[in-house]
């Protein structure tokens, strides 16, 4: 009903003509009367809204910044599904400029969550104000309830920004997956914004989880009430396509992340390393195809597991060394290999390789992430049931054989959970001794360094409470890594709290 609306001689109805996604006025303009345009529609929107039950639900619909209280009460409601606006792609209120000048109604853009330098609002201010928008999100929920973030954008330091966020207003991240939307929106093609989308699902603690933390603080059996709480929200079995999906939130080092994530955001220090937490989550928890469950959780998934033929296996492409040591496990575990084995398989996988980040050499990823049988003793257990089901002539051989342990010698094999806690230990030793030699390092900045050990000193200060060490070692590290690496920025963030460095 505007003169947006062109005049296009071969279409009959001239509804609709406007060219979607700018302010185009034609040359040739058919400004269509009301009557002319609803005229038809109102009749079907009557009936629509007059659906059984439709007009006796009450809704409420508001236009409002996120920032600001509507006066919703707290914990009263069911679920929330939100699609923020993602960094800089779209500036809402300066194209709504023109309209609502008309009207006379203008937004104001102050709350606005978007990155646009010229209103001086860099990632920082985007990450805060999203912050806010999360934490009325998160007061106004039920506790133990669901809310969907949708996301899409190409750059990683605006998704860290928006995970680091909803952390940070105190949400728990338990899902993370892509969505195929059927169609594209305008701007999606047209934008250098990714095509897939991403659906983040998070869930506001329950069953008084705060309120038993803030008592448990930093002890252990505060670590593992977050654990068997989080435990107890993700999906126990997912299937697609007649096959089992792994659910990578159950995967130990994820859980490990989540339960780190969860202490630091609340300002305590984390009760566990790595190694015990392996070991204590072996202990108290069964594992299947990878995942970690809750004993009652755990018969479900076997039940219904049985009734299907495989699982299906995440790709995993190797451009880091977490996703390094993610293959080699994969690989290993399925054939426990030599390194001369395994050298030319692992150099065709690392093509994707970040560039700022070290590339510890193969034979060191091997030392520091699994253990090697060098013929002496009995043949590991995950090696013999390799080469027993593989070999015949290996069959229903005591482990010990001379055979069978001339077969397995030199051999690298994946560390069971027992072993696991000390394997990683050791390597957070070597982690830290990197981390060291880096802070000590006279270069101003860091060209090329190993993530991981960046990541391991950063947890290390946090717990002895050296937020300096923090905020001298991220001055060396390009800003770009550091904005895009959520473990980082988790404790750089609190680091600058501490410090009292943050605006
Ligand atoms: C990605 S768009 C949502 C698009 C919508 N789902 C659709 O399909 O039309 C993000 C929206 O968030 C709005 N927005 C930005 N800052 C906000 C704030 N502080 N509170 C509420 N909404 C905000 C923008 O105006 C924009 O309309």
């Amino acid at each position: 009903m505007s003169i947006l609306a062109r005049y296009v001689p071969t279409h009959y109805s001239q509804i609709n003509q406007h060219l979607t996604g700018v302010y185009y006025v034609a040359s040739q303009i058919s400004e269509v009367s009301p009557r002319y345009n609803l005229g038809n529609k109102l009749s079907r929107l009557v009936k629509a809204f007059d659906r059984a039950g439709a007009r006796r639900t009450s809704s409420c619909i508001a236009t409002a910044s996120t920032t600001a209280s509507l006066g919703i009460p707290d914990d009263s409601i069911d679920y929330v599904f939100t699609d923020p606006p993602f960094g800089e792609n779209i500036y809402y209120a300066d194209l709504n400029f023109l309209v609502e000048s008309w009207h006379r109604v203008l937004t104001n853009p102050a709350p606005e969550a978007i990155v646009d330098r010229f209103k001086g609002k860099g990632l920082p201010e985007y990450q805060r104000l999203m912050q806010r928008c999360f934490e009325e999100y998160r007061r106004v929920l039920k506790p133990g309830r669901w809310i969907t973030v949708v996301f899409h954008n190409s750059r990683n330091a605006v998704w860290t920004a928006i995970q680091e966020a909803l952390l940070a207003a105190g949400f728990v991240v338990a899902d993370v997956r892509t969505m195929d939307k059927q169609q594209g929106s305008y701007r999606q093609v047209t934008s250098t914004a990714v095509k897939q989308d991403l659906v983040i699902s998070a869930y506001k603690p329950n069953d008084g989880l705060e309120e038993r933390f803030a008592l448990e603080k930093g002890t252990e059996e505060g670590a593992w009430d977050f654990v068997r709480t989080h435990l107890g929200q993700l999906p126990v079995f997912v299937r697609k396509g007649g096959r089992v999906e792994v659910v990578n939130e159950r995967q130990p080092h994820l859980l490990f992340d989540r339960m780190v994530a969860f202490h630091v955001l609340r300002n305590v220090a984390v009760p566990l390393s790595i190694g015990e937490f392996l070991s204590g989550l072996a202990q108290r928890f069964p594992e299947r195809d990878g995942m970690v469950f809750l004993p009652d959780q755990v018969a479900e998934y076997d039940g219904k597991r049985a009734a299907v033929e495989d699982v299906a296996q995440i790709e995993i492409f190797v451009v880091d060394e977490v996703s390094a040591i993610q293959w080699l496990k994969r690989h290993l575990s399925r054939r426990p290999q030599s390194f001369q084995e395994v050298h030319p398989q692992f150099l065709r996988e690392i093509a994707g390789w970040r560039k700022h980040e070290k590339l510890p050499e193969l034979s060191e990823m091997l030392e520091q992430n699994f253990l090697y049988y060098d013929g002496a003793g009995e043949v590991p257990s995950q090696i013999h049931g390799y080469l027993s089901t593989n070999f015949k002539e290996l069959r229903k051989l005591p482990k010990d054989h001379p055979a069978l342990r001339d077969k397995a010698k030199g051999r690298w094999y994946v560390p069971d959970p027992n072993k696991a806690a000390d394997v990683e230990m050791r390597r957070a030793r070597i982690l830290l001794r990197e981390f060291e030699e880096y802070r000590r390092s006279p270069q101003r900045k860091l060209k090329l360094f190993r993530l991981e050990a960046m990541r391991a000193g950063f947890f290390k200060a946090y717990q002895d409470q050296d937020y300096a060490t923090i905020v001298s070692a991220a001055e060396k590290i390009p800003e770009a890594v550091l904005q895009e690496d959520q473990k980082l920025l988790l404790w750089y963030d609190q680091a600058l709290t501490r410090t009292g460095a943050a605006t």
